[in-house]
């Protein structure tokens, strides 16, 4: 059992580094050639080297004592020893070790980010806003910069390693088959503690990723200034230290107790393989003293054995490396073979013109992977321009329906009509074009004033409509007070960076989906952080703007709410009230119910 598990990790060792290699390969060849090649020649040196040694000492011992002119053949050995110590030294310190594995490892780290970041930008955001997924994406982004480049470098090691190893190998046949037979037998307990080593080590990141994670977490908190004014005054700072150092003693415990045990199984296999050295040198030795072997290949064997051997122990080594890197490689190609949820038509439909869409709900149901439904059997229908408004407790479901209007995920049950097509029809890139969206958590563009509203639509640049959009969203007012009103860098990171308040973010993200003006404007509660009074001039200012034009929003204001054409009740995924606002508070239901409590609070 225990033999095929570590066999199939050999595979499994041996599938990761073909997909490497083919990654490198096709990356560039050249730099990938250049590599490998010149790690080969490095490793043949020493052989090299050890066979002039052997002619040189017989030749030397040849020659009769008292002769005075050294033979021409002895200089052009001890001259080949010393030209081969300068070729190793500029193929494998200069090109190998230096200039290649530098050219290698960037370029491969740079095309592994590229597909990385490829890959993620056009993730499902059921994938993004999966816990498990997000914990392999946090896995691989710690450690694909690194353990994919190191696990190349690993075998080029083992690869040189492997070749002084087979060209020791076939040089001491001659003494015998079984010296090399024997030395490589020798080596295997090696190979077993480090297989057991490098699975040691991975199961300890695995079991201790949530101590990681939690320690990131902890110093997080410790650093941000909004957590730590309130420590301050809560006094909790004691408390979060005395975490961090409970979480850091359990981790450095759970990696010391496996190094401790590996630590008493490392003195074991290289006492064994010196002795077996020994004895196999030893046993050369009468042969020696009666001139069957020459003195030159007495030293070529104990040379070669020991190049044998430490070829082995060295390859042993470097494939344990590779299958500890390999380990979290697994990650990395996991992450980029995540399916891809969203299939889109072969043939999809395209809207030419860009205008208000219909939109349909014909009994949807709906829920995450795993979990119960968050939508059922909900119908509805939006006519081109008319304003909606979704209301509801938190949890009730309205932000799943408005990911489903934008096809993020893909209904459990029923079918969702945008123009009388099913948007699994759509080409998507086209449906949104058709679409502003702002949910909660709205990006924050650390960049200018002009820029945050621009992005709405960077396929135009019109300084007029930057300020309308500005004025109707309410934000005109704190730019003008800016330093460099609409040339200003906001984030506090940047120097001279001004920080806007949340609701004053809000106010430009509104601003921006001012300034796209598509036909359908989805808000999903993004005015929480504004002040009544402005929430209601922005709404109104929609209310203009969006005439002929398709309003979707939700929040939780009624004053807001009450203008909306439709107003739609929901609770536990059901539209249990749906109608006009005055509709709605004549029927005396939960709608009314909610409005008053409200009212009854700003009494
Ligand atoms: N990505 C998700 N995966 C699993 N469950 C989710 C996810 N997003 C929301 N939910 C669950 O779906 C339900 C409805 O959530 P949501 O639509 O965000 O409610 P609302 O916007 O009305 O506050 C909640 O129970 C929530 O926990
Ligand atoms: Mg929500």
């Amino acid at each position: 059992m225990k033999v095929k598990n570590s066999l199939q990790q050999l595979l499994h060792v041996l599938t990761n580094l073909r997909k490497m290699l083919i990654l490198a390969w096709e990356m560039d060849k050249r730099v990938t050639f250049g590599y490998y090649f010149t790690a080969m020649v490095g490793a043949l040196t020493p052989l090299i080297a050890a066979l002039t040694l052997k002619y040189l000492i017989d030749s030397l011992v040849s020659v009769h004592s008292g002769v005075t002119t050294i033979p021409i053949i002895v200089i052009a050995i001890l001259a080949t020893r010393y030209i081969l110590n300068l070729a190793e030294n500029i193929i494998q310190w200069g090109l190998n070790v230096v200039y290649f594995d530098y050219l290698f490892r960037y370029t491969i780290q740079n095309e592994l980010n590229r597909r990385f970041y490829d890959k993620l930008s056009n993730l499902d955001i059921a994938h993004l806003e999966d816990a498990n997924t997000q914990n392999l994406i946090s896995k691989t982004r710690d450690t694909m910069t690194w353990r994919p480049p190191d696990f190349l470098r690993s075998f080029s090691y083992f690869f040189s390693s492997f070749v002084g190893y087979a060209a020791a190998f076939i040089v001491l046949l001659p003494f015998g088959l079984w010296i090399p037979v024997v030395i490589t037998l020798v080596t295997l307990p090696r190979l077993y503690l480090r297989a057991k080593y490098g699975t040691i080590q991975w199961s300890i990141y695995r079991s201790g990723a949530p101590g990681v994670r939690k320690i990131w977490y902890i110093t997080w908190l410790l650093a941000m200034p909004e957590a730590i004014r309130e420590m301050r005054i809560f006094q909790t700072q004691k408390t979060l230290l005395a975490k961090l150092r409970e979480t850091q003693k359990y981790l450095f415990d759970l990696n010391k107790k496996p190094l401790d045990n590996y630590l008493k199984q490392l003195v074991y296999p290289p006492i064994l393989e010196t002795i077996v050295l020994f004895v196999i040198a030893y046993l050369q030795l009468p042969h020696v003293l009666v001139g069957i072997i020459s003195i030159g290949s007495f030293t070529l064997l104990i040379n070669m054995i020991d190049q044998l051997n430490g070829g082995a122990a060295n390859a042993v080594a470097n494939f344990g490396e590779m299958y500890e890197h390999s380990l979290y490689i697994d990650h990395y190609f996991e992450v980029l073979d995540l399916p891809k949820l969203i299939v889109e038509s072969d043939h999809p439909v395209i809207f030419e013109k860009i205008t208000p869409p219909k939109i349909e709900f014909r009994n949807v149901s709906f829920h995450y992977a795993g979990g119960a439904d968050v939508l059922k059997n909900v119908s509805f229908v939006i006519e081109p321009g008319e304003s909606v408004a979704l209301v509801g407790v938190n949890g009730a479901g309205k932000s799943t329906l408005i990911k489903l209007i934008c096809r993020f995920y893909d209904v459990t049950e029923g079918e969702i009509l945008i123009n009388d097509v099913n948007i699994k029809e759509l080409k998507l890139s086209n449906w949104y074009k058709h679409m502003g969206t702002l949910f909660q958590d709205f990006v924050h563009y650390y960049f200018t004033v002009k820029d945050n509203i621009v992005l709405g639509d960077p396929t135009k640049q019109d300084e007029k409509l930057i300020i309308e959009a500005a004025k109707k969203a309410g934000a005109y007012e704190f730019i003008e007070k800016l330093p460099n009103k609409f040339d200003q860098v906001l984030g506090r990171e940047y120097e001279g960076g001004e920080e806007p308040s949340v609701g004053q973010w809000q106010k430009l993200a509104i601003a921006r989906a001012f300034y796209q003006s598509s036909p359908l404007l989805i808000l999903d509660e993004p005015t929480s952080a504004i002040d009544a009074e402005a929430e209601y001039e922005i709404f109104n200012n929609l209310e203009k703007e969006y005439k002929n034009k398709t309003l979707i929003l939700v929040s939780h204001r009624f004053s807001t709410v009450r203008n909306a054409n439709k107003i739609f009740v929901i609770e536990h995924g059901q539209i249990i009230e749906r109608g006009t606002h005055e509709h709605l508070m004549k029927e005396k239901g939960k709608y009314s119910h909610m409005f008053n409590t409200q009212a009854e609070g700003y009494k």
